[in-house]
Formats: structure tokens, sequence, C-alpha cells
């Protein structure tokens, strides 16, 4: 069943969505100890690629559009899509690190910030601006609502925070398919947009930067930045739409909302 182009589940795919989410966020709960300033983050996704396996799972990135890693690290400017490699990380570096897996068939897609060493005043409060708006979004999401609350809720608090939400890039449907609509905007004005109903799956991924919005795509195709080099934060959570609000499927299991090699918070 769809309504407004937009996918209805059934009670029963809850179970296999939480499967999927909770397998993608265990591995960034164990990702923690490896952020560390002189690690790689090639050396980083080798170990994501292989516990994707070893959780029986499969990479949902390796493979699509042409892209070959099994996650996505956006370090300091990187707004989203870094590309994993040689370069090592330093101290005060932030990175989002992106996993998507497919358990059972269903997708669970999934970030959080991490830190290398200890972060500037200034990125450890983008750091926490962008997970509390994440967190007002999904606490936008109840049947009756639509997506305009939910961009509304979270552009809202980053602007009174003197921050900006990026537009180039949204949230996405998804669940036995890895992209499908609606796209999720991270802004917005409340009661515009598709109407939430029960049953729908989606992504909340805003990215937030300390300076301007405005983003652009390197010549790698992939990894994009902010235009005026200013830090960008990213927390993504896949979640699906209850009777009476909206569920995460991707809580760490550890009970963390970010990690730094020095511990949680
Ligand atoms: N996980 C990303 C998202 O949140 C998509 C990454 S696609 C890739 O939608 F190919 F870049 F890995
Ligand atoms: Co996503
Ligand atoms: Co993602």
């Amino acid at each position: 069943m769809t309504k407004d182009g937009i996918r209805i589940y059934e009670d029963a795919d809850f179970a296999g969505m939480h499967a999927a989410g909770r397998t993608a966020a265990e591995i960034l709960d164990e990702v923690g100890p490896l952020v560390t300033p002189g690690t790689t983050t090639a050396a980083i996704d080798d170990f994501i690629r292989n516990r994707v396996e070893a959780l029986g799972a499969v990479s949902a990135t390796i493979g699509y559009r042409g892209y070959r890693h099994a996650s996505c690290i956006s370090v300091n400017h990187v707004v989203c899509h870094g590309i994993p490699g040689a370069k090592l990380l330093k101290d005060g570096d932030i990175l989002n690190i992106d996993v998507t897996v497919i358990l059972d068939g269903w997708f669970g897609d999934t970030s959080r910030m991490f830190v290398a060493g200890t972060p500037s005043r200034k990125a450890a409060r983008l750091i926490e601006v962008t997970h509390e708006a994440l967190m007002l979004g999904i606490a936008a999401v109840r049947p009756g609502n639509t997506f305009g609350d939910i961009g509304a809720a979270i552009q809202a608090h980053v602007e009174a925070n003197r921050m900006s939400v990026v537009r180039d890039f949204c949230g996405h449907g998804l669940g036995r398919v890895f992209h499908a609509p609606p796209n999720v905007l991270h802004y917005g004005r409340p009661g515009t947009g598709p109407v939430l109903e029960e049953g729908m799956f989606f992504t909340i991924e805003p990215m937030v930067n300390l300076g301007r919005p405005e983003t652009k795509v390197l010549a790698d195709d992939w990894t994009a930045v902010t235009r005026d080099k200013s830090l960008s934060a990213q927390f993504e959570h896949s979640i699906g739409v209850t009777a009476t609000g909206g569920e995460i499927f991707t809580l760490s299991p550890a009970g963390r909302f970010y990690t730094s090699a020095s511990g949680s918070s």
C-alpha cells in the first residue's frame, strides 16, 4: 500500500527494520575506540566492512551507484559522502561515520559524529546542536503531522544557535529499498508537505554547518564539502511511524549518541 507515493509498511515489518537498524548502530558503537589521531579513515572502513559481514549483513553502499566502500566518512568541512582513504586523522578532527546495512532484505541506515582526540569548543557545540536538531525532528514524528513539521523543528533549533541547515541533501524513505520517496527535508514550514501516516519508514539525517549552508561536490563525484570551508556535522536515524510517534530503529545498543576515543556521551 502507498499514500502520496510513500509506501506504508505492515506491523510485522517493524521487526525486520529493528534488526537491521540495530546491526548498523551496533557497528557504530564498536567503531568508537578506533577513532583516534593517527588512524586512517580507510582503516575504519575496513573494520566496518568486516563487522557488517561478521554480523550476517550486507553493505548497502558497496556497489551502490559505483561507490566502493562500506561507509561514508566525512571529516571536518566534508558535509557527507566522504570517501574513506589514506589520510591520517589528527587531534581535534570531527567526523561523521555513516553505515547502511541490509539484513534479511531490510535496510538500516545511521550515522553519528565522532571526535579524534579533543574537539574545539565550537566543534563540540556544533555536534551537540546537530544531535539535538535530529532528536527534535524525531519528536515531531506522529500520524497527522507533516514532513514540514519535521523540517521546521530542525531548522528552528539550528538557526536559533546561529548555525545553518544544508539544503542540498535530504533524508529519504527506506525499508526494503535504500532510497525511496519522500525526500525528507531538514528545513521547511509547519503544516506543509505530505502527511505522516503509521507504517511509513524513513531517515532523518540533518547536516548542519557552522557557516553558510552552501555545498559543492568535489571532482571525485562523491565528496560534498561546505563552500565556505566551515565545519559540518550530521546525525542520522532510521525511523518508523507508529500510532503514537516515531520509533527509532537505529538507537545505539550501548546507549551512545556519539563517541570519542576517550569515551562516550
Ligand atoms: N548512507 C547514505 C544516506 O544516508 C547514503 C550513502 S550512499 C554512498 O543516505 F554510496 F555514498 F555510500
Ligand atoms: Co540515509
Ligand atoms: Co546514511
